[in-house]
């Protein structure tokens, strides 16, 4: 019996994963693994260059013990994407689909039941692999799909929890920050210390241009709550665009008659904000309690409490994703 007590944000060893090469021409069609090592030459792309992108989803037990995933049309597409940026043959939507549900449906017993409030997190990846030393994209890759049950990204879950703007930059505007690339985390792992030793969740950068606008957070795209009742969102070239945040944006507006916008929001504005967030498919909705800036401190709903837009928010987004609430939308897939 798997133990979901305490789940964090940590790796558990599941029955297989999902494993595909290629070799230079085409995908293989790939199949499941029961070991998660993998033996690649320390000359890859990957290693050197960070030819690596990345993908994010979730698959939820709903009360009855369906299994069913969220918007993974999303993820198929923005995977895509990323795959035609970092120059990696593209992998097409059906075999991304396909695998992820293969290695959802290898590990069912590793899929926390709802009461729990945890999830499977869904990892796909892909790398380029196989002798290389020049800067130029390796002539083979790998694609794989990792799980791995998971409670909340964010220690603090649904509670308020302090956050920092960093003077260190994660992506430039012309460059991959739009993109899920490995390469991007890799300049967030120090700001994301920092955070971290002075007793913040995470950090939130400001826009590399000019350094006067808020881009995101480290793991998460930032929301806020005006005080005059709008959903307001950064809209900027350097921040991964995220479905969790689309999925809000729908939903503030259809569900909360909210508008919803995407604009540029500078440091004073945080002061017009009610409430304020992280949202993303691991950090699902974490609200902000407020924000340090050198000597400047941003408060917002509460230390303690979630606000009350976020908590509807967060009640509605969370409901859909575990087939609580009926999904309106198509963004469910049932396995
Ligand atoms: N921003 C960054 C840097 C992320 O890593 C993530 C996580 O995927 C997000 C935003 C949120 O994106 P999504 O809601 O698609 O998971
Ligand atoms: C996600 O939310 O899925 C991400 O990829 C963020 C990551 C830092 C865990």
């Amino acid at each position: 019996m798997v133990n979901f007590d305490n789940l964090g944000f940590d790796v558990t060893k599941v029955n297989n994963n999902f494993q595909a090469i290629h070799d230079g021409t085409s995908w293989g069609e790939g199949d499941l693994k029961s070991d998660d090592d993998i033996t690649i030459s320390a000359f890859s792309t990957c290693l050197h260059y960070a030819q690596e992108v990345f993908e994010g989803l979730k698959a939820y037990k709903t009360k009855d013990g369906n299994i069913q995933v969220f918007r993974i049309e999303e993820n198929a597409k923005r995977f895509r994407d990323s795959c035609k940026r970092a120059l990696i043959p593209e992998v097409p939507e059906t075999l991304f689909i396909d695998a992820v549900k293969k290695t959802v449906l290898a590990n069912k017993e590793f899929i926390p039941p709802r009461e729990t409030n945890g999830t499977l997190y869904i990892r796909p990846y892909a790398l380029g692999i196989g002798y290389n030393l020049g800067l130029k994209p390796a002539k083979k890759y790998m694609f794989g799909v990792l799980v791995t049950p998971v409670g909340s990204y964010f220690e603090s879950g649904i509670n308020p929890a302090p956050f920092m703007i960093t003077d260190l930059d994660r992506a430039a505007p012309r460059g991959t920050g739009h993109v899920k690339m490995g390469a991007n985390y890799a300049a967030g792992l120090m700001p994301n210390r920092i955070a971290h030793e002075h007793g913040y969740a995470d950090c939130i950068y400001l826009d590399s241009e000019t350094h006067t606008r808020i881009d995101e957070v480290g793991a998460a795209n930032f929301f806020g709550i005006t005080k005059d009742g709008r959903f307001v969102t950064p809209s900027s070239p350097s921040i991964l665009p995220s479905i969790t945040r689309r999925s809000l944006m729908k939903l503030a507006e259809d569900k909360l008659g909210m508008p919803a916008e995407c604009v540029e929001i500078e440091l004073d504005d945080l002061n017009h904000l009610a409430e304020a967030g992280a949202c993303g498919t691991a950090a699902v909705i974490t609200p902000i309690s407020k924000i340090d800036f050198k000597d400047k401190t941003f408060q917002f709903y509460s230390d303690t409490e979630v606000g009350p837009t976020t908590k509807k928010l967060y009640d509605l987004l969370t409901g859909i994703q575990f087939g609580d609430i009926e999904d309106p939308y198509g963004w469910i897939t049932v396995l």
